[in-house]
């Protein structure tokens, strides 16, 4: 497979400690760059395990990725829980956050609590995370205050593009920048361990870094932020809906799986497959024992 790059993967990957909050607030104090990934079910935690990633996230992107939604907003609490579930068996050192949907934590804190609390409890993550600024914030807070690491989302949130004059960059007037500064900053306050910044510029992100404590994770924010994270589907190229501009591409794997299955259909409807090699053998005596019996049992 010449496809496979050659890129060097972490040394310590036999004992690697697992990754916690204060582990996570050291990389950031030390200057080392945190690398998130998003996965959805049990290979692809697998994938990121193997890696050496240090967060691993089940975004609600998978609502598009691996559900086929055209957004995210339709996805349900029990599928993310189904998909965070598979994660957690697949995953043992990385930080595991579960991405809180649309609907499930902006009513109330009660809702939001309750809901945080399922993805603790029933699918395993170590954290949640939520979308915006505004009343997120005192939902962010209540979790919190509950005892859920929470990871706060400014910038674009797709969970309310339409809201936001759709999937664009954010913060690219004063005015806007603002805005998204107070999200970040009253997220921070209200206990937030990470905050994710999404589709900002990275001029924006490069001053908002200098009032943030946290460890900040970027997505299509520029280099300026404590880690970046990526929707899997995109960087290994297995999703060919939309893909914004931050969307790098380290692997083409959708036209190798598409390659692959080409390849067994044709070899299927040529019978070249299965060869002999792919079969079970019975000794003769047991066959023709077989045929005898069969032909004066039926
Ligand atoms: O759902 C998701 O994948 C996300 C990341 C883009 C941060 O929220």
């Amino acid at each position: 497979m010449s496809q496979i790059p050659h890129v060097p993967v972490p040394q310590n990957l036999h004992d690697p400690l697992p990754m916690t909050l204060p582990r996570l607030a050291e990389k950031k104090r030390l200057a080392e760059p945190i690398v998130m990934v998003t996965a959805y079910d049990y290979p692809s935690a697998q994938v990121a395990q193997a890696a050496g990633v240090d967060v691993v996230l089940v975004g609600d992107s998978g609502a598009m990725t691996v559900l086929g939604y055209p957004s995210t907003v339709p996805v349900s609490t029990d599928e993310m829980l189904m998909l965070a579930s598979a994660v957690r068996r697949g995953l043992q050192t990385p930080l595991l956050v579960g991405d809180l949907p649309f609907g499930s934590y902006e009513a109330s804190d009660e809702q939001a609590i309750a809901t945080a609390q399922r993805f603790i409890k029933e699918a395993g993550c170590d954290a949640v995370k939520l979308e915006r600024g505004g009343t997120s914030v005192q939902r962010a807070l209540a979790i919190v205050d509950s005892g859920i690491p929470v990871m706060g989302h400014v910038g674009l949130t797709p969970q309310t593009a339409t809201a936001l004059g759709g999937y664009r960059a954010q913060g690219r007037t004063a005015s806007r920048a603002l805005q998204v500064a107070h999200d970040a900053i009253a997220l921070q306050e209200a206990g937030c361990f990470s905050i994710v910044f999404e589709a900002i510029p990275a001029a924006v992100s490069e001053v908002l870094m200098e009032r943030l404590e946290v460890p900040v994770i970027g997505i299509g924010a520029g280099p300026a932020t404590d880690g970046q994270v990526l929707v899997f589907h995109d960087l290994l190229g297995i999703y060919d809906g939309h893909a914004p501009r931050f969307a790098k591409r380290f692997g083409e794997l959708k036209a190798l799986m598409v390659a692959g299955v080409a390849q067994y259909a044709d070899e299927v409807r040529r019978g070249a497959f299965p060869a002999p090699e792919h079969t079970y053998s019975i000794d003769d005596d047991e066959l023709a024992a077989f045929r005898a019996d069969l032909e004066a049992t039926t």
